[in-house]
């Protein structure tokens, strides 16, 4: 983790309702946020109505990187106009930069992993939910970017509507340029966004198929995490998946999931590149073949 320059490493508090945070959003309540950033659920005079409002803890208001990141993300969210893809209604980019965003009721997939109710989804919703977010991911590339962070906690769920957010590690992809950064999620990341090198649409189809996996068999993560040393400027060790070790196939694990669909997750989750489904599209194509194998479509 980059130390932050001209803020401190703490977490700042969060502003309390009714806070003010321009003439227009007033604080309704904190949703949420990390070391950096923080999401207020926040009403907006000017629309009219409840919006999300992601910005900078106080601590990193001088943060240049930390600044730039909400600015990139805010900039990559004005692109975007999907049903399965959080919209921006506004980025201001002055002072302290905010996006405020469409509000996502329900919960995040993340929250319902940590409180271990993965059997919230039947195999049939699972696979309506990843239908909805390899969409999702067909426009994001579609749009010439990669999201690289596809993960429970930036997927939320709501009356069988699932909605990606957390652009934050986004990039503009390029086959002849390096990753930006090494951000993303370890227990999600494909081999090739660990070892920085060769990105491309499939790395996202490895996110989604860990998150798909999971799903499947209530939990269980495909890889196992192990330590992979830390270099010189990091406080703690970093870790990543050991792709070494073969996954169980999920339907050995969920006897409700089917042959055909636990097959298109393996191949969503191969380490190998080359063997993996080359894009979102083509795993979704999969998916719904498998549902038809198993007549549950027609
Ligand atoms: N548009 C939104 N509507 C409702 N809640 C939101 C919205 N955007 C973000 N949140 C909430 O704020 C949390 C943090 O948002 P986000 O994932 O964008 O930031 P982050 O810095 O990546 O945080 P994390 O490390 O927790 O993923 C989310 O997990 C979610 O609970
Ligand atoms: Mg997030």
């Amino acid at each position: 983790m980059v130390k932050p320059r001209g803020g401190s490493t703490k977490r700042t508090r969060a502003f309390e309702p009714g806070y003010r945070l321009d003439s227009d959003l007033t604080v309704v309540e904190h949703l949420g946020g990390s070391r950096k950033v923080d999401v207020y659920l926040c009403r907006s005079k000017r629309l009219k109505r409840l919006v999300a409002c992601k910005t900078l803890g106080r601590s990193y208001w001088t943060d240049f990187s930390a600044l730039e990141a909400v600015m990139r993300e805010g900039q990559i969210l004005r692109r975007l106009n999907h049903p399965n893809v959080v919209k921006a209604f506004r980025v201001e980019l002055q002072d302290n930069p905010r996006i405020v965003m469409e509000h996502l009721t329900g919960q995040t997939l993340g929250t319902t992993f940590f409180e271990g109710n993965y059997a919230a989804f039947e195999v049939g919703d699972v696979v309506n939910l990843v239908g909805q977010l390899a969409d999702a991911l067909s426009y994001v590339h579609g749009q010439g970017l990669l999201h690289l962070d596809v993960k429970p906690s930036n997927v939320m769920y709501d009356d069988g509507r699932a909605t990606l957010f957390d652009f934050s590690v986004a990039e503009e992809y390029s086959p002849a340029h390096p990753l930006r950064d090494s951000s993303g999620t370890a227990e999600y990341m494909a081999p090739e966004q660990t070892h920085r090198r060769h990105v491309g649409y499939a790395t996202d189809v490895f996110g989604l198929g860990v998150l798909f996996y999971r799903l499947l068999t209530g939990g269980v993560l495909p890889y196992p995490l192990a330590a992979a040393g830390r270099n010189g400027t990091e406080r703690r060790p970093r870790r990543r998946l050991d792709y070494s070790h073969a996954p169980r196939p999920p339907s050995e694990i969920n006897p409700a999931v089917s042959a055909a669909v636990a097959s298109v997750a393996m191949r969503a989750i191969e380490p190998d590149i080359q063997r993996r489904y080359d894009n979102p599209s083509d795993f979704k194509l999969a998916l719904v073949e498998s549902q038809r194998s198993a007549g549950i479509l027609r």
